[in-house]
Order: C-alpha cells, then structure tokens, then sequence
C-alpha cells in the first residue's frame, strides 16, 4: 500500500499551495488551486474536506489557451502554476464558462499582466463580464461565443457549447476537439478537494457529486437536460469540471448519472392526474377545518389527486420531492402575530432546491381580527413565480357551515384550473 506521507494530501499543511501544474492530457494543464479548508461555499453549501478551483492551459501550436480561472485568494498560486507551464506574451485566449467570483477572482490580475488576450464568453456571459471589469471593459479584446463556434490555437481547436443555467445565466462549456476533453466549468463538478486530482486516484467523492448536484443544479433540471442533449452526441474522453476530480475513467457515466438524478425521485404511479397539495398548520383547529373543507372539494374531481398534510410533524425533506412533481401547492395558516405561522415559512423556503415556476398556487387561513398571514404566503407564491389564480380564502375564526362550503367551492374551483375548466384570473397585486 502507498504511504500516506507520499501522496501529497491536500489536508497536509503546506501541500495545496506548494502543488505543481499538472498535465491532464497531451499539452493540458491543471493550473487550479485547492481550497481544503473551505468549509462553506456560498453560504448555503457544507464543503466538509474543502473544494478545489480548477482551470487549465491548452497549449497548441499557435495559441495557448487559459480556461477559467481560480477564487480572488488564489491567485497568486494560480498565476505561478500558470508561468510554469506558459509566459504571458505567449498566452492568446481566456475561456471564461462562467463569471461567478470561485473562477474569475484572478481575472483581473491575469489580465494587468496579459492584457492582449481574447476573451471568450458566451452571450450572458458578456453582460456579467461588464460588471466584473467595470470602466476598464472597453480595453480588453472580448469575444462572444455561441454553441458551434471555434477558436483555434494552430493544431488544437475549441469548440463552445452554449449551456445557460447550469447554473447562473453565463454558463458555457468548451470542448477541445482534438483531445475530446470538455471543460465544463461547474457542471459535473462537486464541492471536494484532493491533491491527487483525478476521478480514478481520489477519495469516495459519490456523496459530494449528488449534494452539489442537489443544492446548485436541481433547481435548473430543464437547463441541465438541454445541456445534457447537447453534451451527449460529442466525443469525449475527459470531463474536466471547475470543481472537484477530473472525470477522466468512464466519462459517460457521470452524463448518465445526471440523467439519472434530472429525473423524478419518485416512482411515476399517478397516471394522467393533476396532483394537488394541501399543507396547513392550525393551533385551534380553525384552519385544519378550512384545510379538510379545500381538500374534499378539491378531491370531488376525477382528474385531480389530492392530499393533505399537517405540517406539525416538523419535518418537511419528504415533501420537497413531491412538491417538485406536484401541479398544485395550496398553503394553509392562521395569523399568529400578524405573520404566518414558521412552519409555513420554513417549507417555503426549502423549496429553493426546485423549480416551482409556473405551478399553481394558493393560501388560505383562519384569523382573529387583521388575518394577515394569507395574503403573505400569496405574496411568496408570486415571489417563486407560481401561477395564484385565486385570492386566497380567510375566515374569521372557526368556520360556519356555509363557510365551509366555501372552502369547498375553494377547492373544486382550484382543481378546475388545474383541468383546464376555469380560466385563470391573476391576482391582482393591488389585492394583497
Ligand atoms: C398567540 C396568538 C396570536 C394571534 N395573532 C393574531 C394576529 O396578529 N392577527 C389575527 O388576525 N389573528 C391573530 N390571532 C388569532 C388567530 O389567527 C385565530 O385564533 C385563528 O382562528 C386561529 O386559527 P387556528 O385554529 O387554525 O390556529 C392570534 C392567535 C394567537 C393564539
Ligand atoms: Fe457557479
Ligand atoms: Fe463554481
């Protein structure tokens, strides 16, 4: 077995800074950093051994090529692993896949000291280059790049493939033909850092790969599949992403897995029913009656699966992965203190992970004398850019009769947009 003491861990003090460039394939270089004391990206990510920024030159015979760079801290190890594989007069092009800060923090500084480089950006890309060079944009040569186009560097060739929202606006790919390497800046990439760089010599990373997936990807699935449509048909022999191992053993399988974790959690059993949810939370059973009320009307139609669930069981990760396939997502809350009852908010901000664009949406809730909560949660539901045809229902303490067979018609009218049998009144924002 190989020592420990040999492999150049990057938890060894010392060993990320003092690593060297390292060749990824024929004239490829990773010129990266390693970040393994990270351990939160962004704020909402746990990064528990740290990540790595990796960029990379691809030297051809009339051009070198740098492709993303590293987080603003990094720079200078990044510029040093640069100069030891290239000078800067000899440098041509920066791929720039995406803007966010983790790859372009050393931008500005590769570029005092390249100054003539063509920058390749995709179409997006451009507009957030603009606010990252602010007045000095106009100096530098900036070259916008779309799916199909080439830039050549003598005997290597690179080809951009447009793939916006994977995860931010700007995202591209760029694929070196001639070594059938794609560099995918944060797709397939994930949040862990290990020296030893490559997919076949690196820790378990499985974990890893499906929690980036999870929390920066998931929520842009429709993005990710027509990046995938666009990936597949290409040669590839490497996938080098800008965070975490170089997938260089069995490329393809890292595409199927992201086909595999673009698809539903859940196994598909409802048919062609429209699925409707109901979540509510009641301290004096007030709303649990409108809930139970919304729920009957709603299940009397034949095309609509609806459910109800009583979110005092505190516990909401089972739900995101419903929610995500739902139609309908109606929320039920008292006011409590002029505000919507915690739990109600708390699962609505859980729902960052997934796409809830265009599903339809509404609140109900019982309340004493202002009944705030209501109009509130409709608020958020536009925020999440749901669809919330109708006003949301309040009523004044325990629900009457009559009252309950509003909550009925609630339903029923909530479910007939989702068959298409009512046409869709927006609420008017004047309303809330
Ligand atoms: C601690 C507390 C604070 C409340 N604050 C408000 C309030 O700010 N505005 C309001 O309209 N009703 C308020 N209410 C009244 C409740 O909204 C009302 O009792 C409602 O019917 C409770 O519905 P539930 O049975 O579904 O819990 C408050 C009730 C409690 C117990
Ligand atoms: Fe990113
Ligand atoms: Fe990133």
């Amino acid at each position: 077995m190989t020592p420990r003491a040999t492999l150049d861990l990057p938890q060894m003090a010392g060993a990320a800074d003092a690593m060297q460039p390292v060749p990824v394939a024929d004239r490829v270089h990773w010129v990266g950093a390693l970040d393994p004391d990270l351990r939160n990206f962004d704020i909402i990510l746990r990064t528990a051994n740290g990540t790595s920024y990796n960029a990379y030159v691809v030297r051809g015979s009339t051009g070198v090529a740098v492709i993303d760079t590293v987080k603003q801290e990094f720079t200078e190890p990044f510029l040093k692993r640069l100069e030891a594989v290239a000078r800067y007069d000899e440098l041509t092009t920066l791929v720039l896949n995406h803007l966010e800060p983790d790859h372009t923090g050393a931008v500005p500084e590769l570029l005092r000291r390249a100054p003539h480089l063509e920058i390749c950006v995709s179409p997006r890309g451009v507009q957030v280059l603009r606010a990252l060079l602010k007045d000095r944009f106009d100096d530098y040569a900036v070259r916008i790049v779309r799916t199909g186009d080439t830039v050549s560097l003598g005997d290597q060739t690179l080809r951009f493939l447009t793939t916006p929202y994977v995860h931010w606006p700007d995202t591209q790919c760029t694929h070196l033909q001639d070594q059938r390497l794609l560099f995918t800046c944060d797709l397939f990439g994930c949040h862990f850092c290990d020296a030893r760089l490559f997919n076949d010599r690196v820790g378990d990373f499985r974990f890893s790969f499906e929690y980036y997936f999870e929390h920066i990807m998931r929520p842009f699935k429709a993005y990710v599949v027509a990046a995938l449509d666009l990936i597949e048909p290409l040669d590839i022999a490497m996938i080098a992403p800008s965070h975490g191992p170089i997938l260089r053993a069995h490329p393809r399988q890292y595409i199927t897995h992201y086909r595999r974790l673009v698809k539903s959690r859940l196994a598909s059993e409802v048919g062609d029913q429209k699925t409707l949810l109901i979540f509510y939370v009641s301290a004096y059973g007030a709303t649990s009656m409108m809930a139970g009320a919304i729920y009957e009307g709603a299940a009397e139609n034949p095309d609509v699966r609806a459910s109800l669930f009583d979110l005092q069981i505190g516990e909401f990760t089972p739900f995101v992965d419903l929610i995500e396939e739902a139609d309908a997502l109606v929320f039920g809350s008292p006011t409590i203190n002029g505000d919507a009852v915690k739990t109600v908010w708390d699962l609505l901000a859980g729902l960052v992970d997934i796409d809830t664009k265009g599903k339809l949406g509404a609140a109900f809730g019982s309340y004493g004398w202002t009944g705030e909560a209501v109009q509130m949660v409709e608020g958020r539901l536009q925020g999440l850019k749901m669809r919330v045809p109708e006003k949301g229902l309040k009523i004044k303490l325990h629900p009457t009769d009559a009252e309950l067979e509003d909550c009925r018609d609630f339903g029923r009218r909530l479910a007939a947009h989702l068959t298409g049998r009512m046409q869709p009144r927006e609420v008017d924002f004047a309303d809330l």
